[in-house]
């Protein structure tokens, strides 16, 4: 297809934040550059340049900041830092991407973003509320919704514990629960939080890891034991849950993010031993392996929000001067709902 654009590309340039040294434990910020008057790349056959509007973040954006094993290459010295976003196409050689239409895909921390006409590059057509498909339709609703229902096949009554429940994915992810009719406990690391999930998010119980004990408050509020644990951290946590699981109890892997930053591997939850007693199952997944049912439980979750069984929110930073506080966020605990950074005010050389 011939290059078809909607901007000047010799005239506009990018903003992005590049690579420039690993870090250890939480992103430094001289552990990336903000780079200035970039020029814009030219979309080769099958490729579309997008200008970002939204930046999701997620927490597995600090895993392929290392160099360790992952599912993904790691960002390169000198790449613009991987992650979600949804951009408006401003030039194209991809018939699936027209000019103007949204696209969701991983253009990464900078205002133009090339993609490829790959499947994990989704087109939304011209009208999209970015923050809710980033908070709601997007990976997030679609982690939630396949970890919860697809590995941890919850049931009528289950006891289900969700940790991080407070953050983007743990707060689907209970929310599903409840819907299922399950009994839900959240776990998560402020006060506020703990209001959020039960007054506002109707689960049953919640505990605060930071000043709570972690396994008293689970031996008060699940004297059932567990049925599913849904595992946003790993770590001392999940070793707390394996220690009370019911039988036959399924353990969702989503995420590990209590080691994302750790230099080595930790020591393995102690207590697996638990499974076999328990004749539990302990399950890793991917989002990405599921994207083919991006459309489906789309429709689903919007289902539930429009009937106000699901709700999401937003923290919302602005510029991608604030992208290394906003991952850091999630590795404090100072975020709530799902992190996003607004990049529609970027100044560029347009
Ligand atoms: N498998 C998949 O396909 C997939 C896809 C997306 C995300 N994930 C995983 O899902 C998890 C959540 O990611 P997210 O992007 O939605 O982030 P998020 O939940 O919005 O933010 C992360 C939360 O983790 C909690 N946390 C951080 N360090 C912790 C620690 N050491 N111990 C206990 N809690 C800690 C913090 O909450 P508190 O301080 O309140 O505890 C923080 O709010 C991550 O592990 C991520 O890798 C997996």
């Amino acid at each position: 297809m011939d290059l078809q654009t909607a901007i000047d590309l010799d005239a506009a340039t990018n903003r992005r934040v590049v690579l420039r040294r690993r870090p250890e434990g939480l992103l430094a910020a001289d552990d990336v550059e903000l780079e200035e008057g970039v020029p814009l790349p030219v979309p080769a056959e099958g490729e579309a340049l997008l200008e970002l509007d939204w930046i999701g973040i997620d927490a597995t954006v600090r895993t392929w900041l290392s160099k360790a094993e992952g599912y993904l290459p790691a960002v390169e010295l000198g790449e613009a830092v991987r992650a979600s976003g949804i951009g408006r196409v401003v030039a194209t050689r991809a018939e699936r991407f027209p000019l103007g239409h949204a696209v969701y895909a991983l253009p990464g921390w900078q205002r133009y973003g090339l993609v490829r006409d790959d499947p994990l590059a989704t087109p939304l057509g011209e009208d999209v509320d970015a923050p809710a498909l980033l908070a709601l339709y997007g990976a997030t609703g679609l982690t939630a919704y396949v970890g919860m229902i697809d590995v941890g096949q919850v049931g009528e009554g289950d006891t289900v514990v969700v940790s991080a429940a407070a953050g983007a994915t743990g707060s689907l992810a209970g929310q599903i629960a409840k819907i299922k009719g399950c009994r839900v406990i959240g776990i998560c690391g402020r006060d506020d939080k703990v209001h959020w999930l039960l007054d506002d998010l109707g689960l049953d119980g919640a505990i605060n890891h930071r000043t709570d004990d972690v396994r008293a408050r689970l031996r008060e509020l699940c004297p059932d034991r567990v049925d599913v644990y849904f595992d946003n951290v790993g770590g001392p946590i999940l070793d707390a849950v394996l220690d009370r699981l019911a039988m036959h109890a399924r353990v969702v892997l989503c995420g590990a993010i209590a080691i994302y930053n750790e230099r080595g591997r930790p020591p393995g939850p102690s207590n697996y031993f638990q499974l076999i007693n328990r004749r539990a199952r302990m399950q890793g997944f991917l989002s990405l392996d599921h994207w083919d049912r991006f459309g489906e439980v789309a429709a689903t979750l919007g289902a539930w929000a429009a009937e106000g069984k699901l709700k999401y929110r937003t923290q919302v930073y602005e510029g991608l001067d604030s992208a290394v506080d906003a991952l850091n966020a999630l590795f404090t605990g100072d975020n709530i709902g799902k992190t996003v950074i607004r990049v529609s005010e970027e100044k560029t050389g347009r």
